[in-house]
């Protein structure tokens, strides 16, 4: 089975092909994250003209690409949410609409099962059952996964989200957007022992997460040693680097408790800070002590793309699901 998938949720616009037996034919990304950054974070209406502007063009290279004609490809899979209602629409109506000029099925996938299944891509996927730690922009969320479509929520960030946590504090820092990529190049530079950051909410028990007291931590911070309106560039990558830490460390100790809590020896983890190499790093080591093996998506299908979501709607399809007629958007909608 030949499956399009189309990702306009937020600020990428995401198209890809993948089969059933071969796996990934093709897939292209065209981001807006220059536009926004500009205003220093995502601008609805624009992301929804933008993403109008460019995803025919996008369906027509993958097409060329994979070297495809229309009456190769078996099904559609579009983000149907959680996202951007205008920028969803995008996707859940051109891609709708192609099906049916094309008379294939059409299903609508949940962002967060994307993401979720991107390490399935790679060479030497997990195997259910598995762990999977989901970290984006919007979701912060421990997860048990047993079989496609069947997700038990083990905890979630009661406030902000991990990756909404790094976007605020670079912002503080007078870092662009999105923040968390910046944040990790300038932790590079900083001293990570010389600000200690608390580490929400691990010294009770349970699975859940707080991200939103680091933001006053680190407001504080900076202007503890702010002089004259100015902070020296040294603070600035130390403050970055303590505030990388708590983070990590933070999500560290809750992955460690989720496999010694379920017993599960695989633990994963997507979304755009799953691309963070200290995260990886302190995973790593985790996994390490607790005899288990880690997973995760290359770089590029960390963050949003069109591929997680062809591969999702693969697997839906192929257990015989679709969505009709209706033309699916739903700016929330849980797992
Ligand atoms: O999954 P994603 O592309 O979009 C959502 O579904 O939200 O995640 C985007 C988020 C942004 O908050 C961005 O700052 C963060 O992922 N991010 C990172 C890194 N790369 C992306 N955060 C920390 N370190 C990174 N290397
Ligand atoms: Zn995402």
């Amino acid at each position: 089975m030949i499956v399009l998938g189309i990702e306009t949720s937020c600020d990428e616009t995401g198209v890809a092909l993948y089969d059933s037996e071969k796996g990934l034919l093709a897939d292209v990304l065209y981001s807006q994250v220059k536009m926004h950054a500009e205003y220093g974070g995502v601008v609805p209406e624009l992301a929804s003209r933008d993403h109008v502007r460019k995803l025919l063009p996008l369906i027509k290279e993958v097409m060329q690409r994979a070297d495809l004609t229309a009456n190769q490809v078996d099904a559609i899979a579009y983000t149907a949410g959680p996202g951007l209602i205008g920028a969803l629409m995008v996707g859940a109506s051109t891609g709708r609409s192609l099906a049916m000029a094309w008379g294939v099925p059409a299903i609508g996938v949940h962002h967060m099962e994307g993401h979720l299944l991107a390490p399935m891509l790679e060479e030497n996927p997990p195997e259910f059952p598995f762990v999977a730690l989901l970290v984006s922009g919007g979701h912060t969320q421990l997860v048990k996964v047993t079989a496609i479509g069947e997700y038990h929520l083990l905890g979630e960030s009661l406030d902000d989200a991990a990756g909404e946590a790094f976007d605020k504090a670079a912002k503080m820092l007078g870092l662009d957007y999105p923040g968390g990529p910046l944040i990790a190049r300038l932790a590079e530079q900083g001293d990570r022992t010389r600000f200690r950051f608390p580490r929400p909410m691990t010294d009770r028990p349970g699975l859940d997460f707080s991200f939103s007291g680091l933001k006053t931590f680190t407001l504080n911070t900076i202007a503890k040693h702010t002089q004259d309106g100015v902070l020296d560039q040294q603070t600035q990558a130390d403050i970055a680097a303590a505030f990388e830490e708590a983070v990590v460390e933070t999500l560290a100790i809750k992955c460690r408790r989720a496999l010694q809590e379920t017993g599960l020896k695989q633990l994963i983890i997507a979304g755009g800070v799953s691309a963070n190499r200290r995260l990886r790093e302190r995973l790593d080591a985790v996994v390490t002590k607790e005899k288990a093996s880690l997973f995760y998506a290359r770089p590029e299908f960390c963050t949003d793309n069109g591929a997680m979501i062809a591969y999702a709607g693969c697997q839906r399809l192929l257990a015989g699901q679709s969505s009709g007629l209706v033309i699916e958007a739903k700016p929330r909608w849980s797992m």
